[in-house]
């Protein structure tokens, strides 16, 4: 599934580039999916903003119930425009569920060292033309940690071509050796972001991590990285999986919690 020299590289750097995971027609038929859900989505009255701006204090209720479900969010500079739907895609809609569980996957996330892989979270990224919102830099453990935290992985597979120009992932290379900074810890139905090291992430030592249609980027869960503001006039959709080792402890202090134990491949 992935050779040495890869593995080697996803440990020094915290993350890696495959090229053409995905066959073309497959991300296509993803994106289909997302339009048809989108187009049958009716929000309510309520309409939830995701943001990485004050986020302990803007999280509701539809976003923490949204662990085991099927939910749309809005971009906090247009709430028109979806910004992404989750968390549950990989068991609720069919067309991700089969997606989301090959053996390819389960073959990359095995040699990663995830023993016992569950797929814990989903999530479509739209990242729209003009608006799609700046991520800032964070670590994917400060939202789903495990202990061990090298217990979870990130999976981001590029929908659409992701340039600098239309806002791919930027990364800090070996920035995983340096320590969870934050932890978003779940208390009851508020949350909190526990601050751990208050040292602001150094961008001069980002990266970017441009992708083509089909490429797959794994993540480190400790890998400091971001998304700029899509200025351009194009899309840049993603599809990512969390997977963690059923192996791991899985704190009740996380902000996504399930009725029912997240399953394998
Ligand atoms: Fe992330």
């Amino acid at each position: 599934m992935l050779s040495d020299a890869q593995l080697e590289r996803f440990r020094r750097d915290g993350f890696l580039h495959v090229p053409g995971f995905v066959e073309p027609a497959a991300c296509d038929a993803l994106r289909a999916r997302a339009d048809a859900l989108i187009a049958a989505f009716r929000p309510g009255e309520q309409r939830t903003v995701f943001t990485t701006n004050e986020q302990a204090r803007r999280t509701d209720d539809y976003f923490l119930d949204s662990g085991e479900d099927l939910r749309f969010f809005f971009e906090e500079e247009d709430a028109t425009v979806i910004n992404k739907i989750g968390h549950a895609m990989h068991d609720l809609d069919p067309v991700f569920a089969r997606f989301s569980r090959t053996p390819a996957i389960a073959g990359i996330v095995r040699a990663l060292g995830i023993d016992d892989p569950r797929v814990l979270q989903s999530m479509y990224i739209l990242k729209a033309p003009l608006v799609g919102g700046e991520v800032r830099c964070h670590q994917d453990a400060t939202y789903l940690h495990t202990d061990p935290p090298e217990a979870m992985v990130g999976l981001w597979f590029a929908l659409e071509d992701a340039r600098t120009d239309n806002a791919c992932l930027w990364a800090i290379p070996g920035g995983h050796r340096e320590g969870l900074r934050a932890r978003f810890v779940r208390d009851g139905r508020a949350t909190r972001l526990d601050v751990l090291d208050p040292r602001p992430w150094d961008d001069t030592r980002l990266v970017p991590l441009e992708a083509r249609q089909g490429d797959l980027i794994l993540l480190d869960g400790l890998v400091p990285h971001l998304s700029y503001t899509n200025r351009s006039s194009r899309s840049r959709h993603a599809y990512t999986l969390h997977v963690i080792s059923g192996a791991a402890a899985y704190p009740a202090s996380n902000w996504l919690q399930r009725a029912t134990p997240p399953r394998g491949f």
